[in-house]
């Protein structure tokens, strides 16, 4: 205990109006939270106020971050806040270090109340770039709209916050360091745990490590290339496949947390993965992996650079979850994606006669689903993949998964694709995504899109592109209505399906930063052995062209064509 206690001060401040969590928390431009006078606090005491004195007072809270700037100035001021506010103990990764999978597994663990996790994802960090706090509630899930929408409402008439200023303490030492404060709490303890072990041991649980580690060892060795991005996975990838699993040290690079990401962005993509592309191209490794700054999202290649759409692969591992210990003891319930990735998930649910729910996007739809008990495995198109083991999506797991499906079959990862693609038929897919587009022209456009596609005239439309002719089928603004709470979410995106099954999506982002994102997906099923192998945007051209006429993307937001295409 320390000598005097540490006093409790109250702050008056001023609400801000834009502090609502979007999909993944809060996250804005660095120099908000840097500059913006107590713009930090006031979230910190919105989230801390959000949970019930009651349940607060003696709770545990886990706390991590994915290395960025401004994460450890973060991390004191929530110390100092949480003990400030009555919670009793806070978990934290050391040097501030957790992935995002991580926090939700040691919330789970530990039994705690929640976490916040310090990251803005796959967006670059460093003072000119991007930060974030996600809240994460006690199933370990991002906070549902209910809590989201509480913290959004505490914000915006914050008069004070409560603080220890006087509080310090050592990220870099393993162990409890407790605190005697000068109120009614009772004493504040801060334990700093290891970033991997806890996680490390819930993987053991799940996979075969001897099998992975027989195909990543021995004379006719995979040889594998993970690219860490320097992100948060840099000590999870080498504790876990090269020290457990007997990867090679050099098949791991970008390993070390960089606060800028080495100025990248830590984006598992072919486009800002562009390093690992080239290398697998070179043909000398059999498997390749990238992850995002905070280790919940994934991209794996196979030699040559074969990209694995993330659509494909969660149906993938869906179809071979009986490769894998975890699901060969609990079975394997229904499957969860989100609205716009690809239907190929739904092609293995069928065949394997297994439940398929459709959610909006964002991962925190998928935890009552998996909490109930009817989901044991979802994924998304935005490189997110994750089981019932916990509520986040989860990079390394995708990893082991595709390892150990390759250990099971002893094939590799383009032949894996293709049997799959043999077996079910193939759903070629790709995104269009205008990011950065004027907020107000990004609304009318989705508002009068709709008003189009909706009015029954369209409803009996044809498109002719080329020889392409593409009947629609149904239109709709797509809504959910979650079979757990019976909570309904409206207006999650606009859908045309056509009678050969193709679709066109266009939906607003809701993690972006500055102005608004618009995303355009198209997809179209192919189940002729003899066309499986086309080049996926000749397949897609007449229903992106189709896409662009009838939005008017272009004229109305002045753009040529999408920032990026996946
Ligand atoms: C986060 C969420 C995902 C979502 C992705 C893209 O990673 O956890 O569930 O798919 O963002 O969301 P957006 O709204 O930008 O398309
Ligand atoms: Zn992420």
């Amino acid at each position: 205990m320390e000598a005097c206690p540490i006093p409790v001060v109250t702050v008056q401040t001023v609400p801000y109006d834009d502090q609502k969590p979007g999909n993944s928390g809060l996250r804005k431009k660095t120099m908000v939270f840097e500059s913006k006078r107590n713009y930090l606090q006031n979230f910190i005491q919105s989230v801390l106020s959000s949970i019930d004195l009651r349940d607060r007072q003696g709770c545990t809270m886990v706390v991590g971050s994915d290395g960025r700037y401004f994460s450890r100035t973060a991390i004191e001021v929530i110390v100092q806040m949480a003990a400030a506010n009555g919670i009793g103990r806070l978990v934290i990764g050391h040097n501030g270090i957790l992935s995002t999978p991580a926090v939700s597994c040691i919330i789970r663990k530990i039994k705690a109340i929640g976490g916040i996790i310090l990251t803005a994802s796959h967006n670059p960090g460093g003072p000119g770039g991007d930060f974030g706090i996600k809240f994460n509630v006690a199933n370990g899930g991002p906070a549902p709209d209910t809590v989201t929408d509480k913290i959004h409402q505490i914000s915006r008439t914050l008069e004070e916050f409560a603080i220890c200023p006087d509080l310090r303490i050592d990220l870099s030492r393993l162990g409890r360091q407790d605190f005697d404060l000068e109120n009614k709490f009772k004493p504040f303890r801060v334990e700093i745990v290891d970033s991997v072990d806890v996680y490390l041991n819930l993987l053991r649980s799940i996979f075969d490590f001897s099998a992975i580690k027989g195909l990543l060892t021995g004379s006719d060795q995979l040889k594998i290339r993970i690219d860490a991005m320097n992100g948060v996975m840099g000590p999870y990838v080498r504790r876990i496949l090269c020290d457990e699993l007997g990867a090679p040290a050099n098949s791991a690079v970008n390993c070390i947390p960089l606060e800028d990401f080495g100025g990248q962005h830590p984006d598992p993509s072919l486009t800002y993965a562009a390093s690992l592309v080239e290398a697998m191209k070179g043909g000398e490794f059999g498997f390749g992996a990238a992850f995002d700054g905070d280790g919940d999202r994934y991209m794996i290649l196979g030699q040559n650079g074969f990209f694995v759409n993330p659509s494909d692969s969660v149906a993938i591992i869906a179809a071979n979850l009986p490769c894998i210990p975890y699901f060969q003891q609990m079975g394997v319930r229904g499957f969860a994606r989100s609205m716009p990735t690809s239907t190929a998930l739904d092609k293995v649910a069928k065949a394997m006669k297994v439940t398929l729910y459709e959610t909006p996007t964002g991962w925190k739809f998928f935890g009552n689903l998996m909490d109930s008990g009817r989901c044991s495995l979802c994924g998304e198109e935005s490189f997110g993949a994750g089981s019932d083991h916990i509520r986040e999506k989860d990079g390394l797991w995708a990893v082991l998964t595709w390892l150990s499906i390759m250990a099971a079959r002893k094939q590799s990862v383009e032949k894996i694709v293709r049997d799959h693609w043999a077996r079910l038929g193939r759903n070629y897919y790709c995104r269009f995504d205008y990011e950065g587009v004027d907020q107000k022209a990004a609304f009318f456009m989705m508002r009068d899109l709709g008003a189009v596609i909706t009015d029954k005239a369209f409803t009996s439309q044809k498109f002719a592109v080329g020889n392409s002719v593409y009947s629609v089928e149904k239109t709709d603004n797509f809504e959910y209505t979650d079979p757990v709470d019976g909570s309904v979410t409206k207006n999650q995106g606009l859908r045309i399906i056509f009678t050969d099954g193709s679709r066109i999506i266009f939906r607003l982002s809701l993690t972006g930063c500055a102005g608004a994102t618009i995303r355009i997906y198209a997809e179209s099923y192919e189940r002729d052995p003899e066309k499986l192998n086309r080049e996926t945007q000749a397949v897609l051209g007449p229903l992106i062209a189709i896409a662009l006429k009838i939005s008017e993307i272009h004229e109305r937001t002045g753009r040529k064509g999408p920032t990026v295409i996946t």
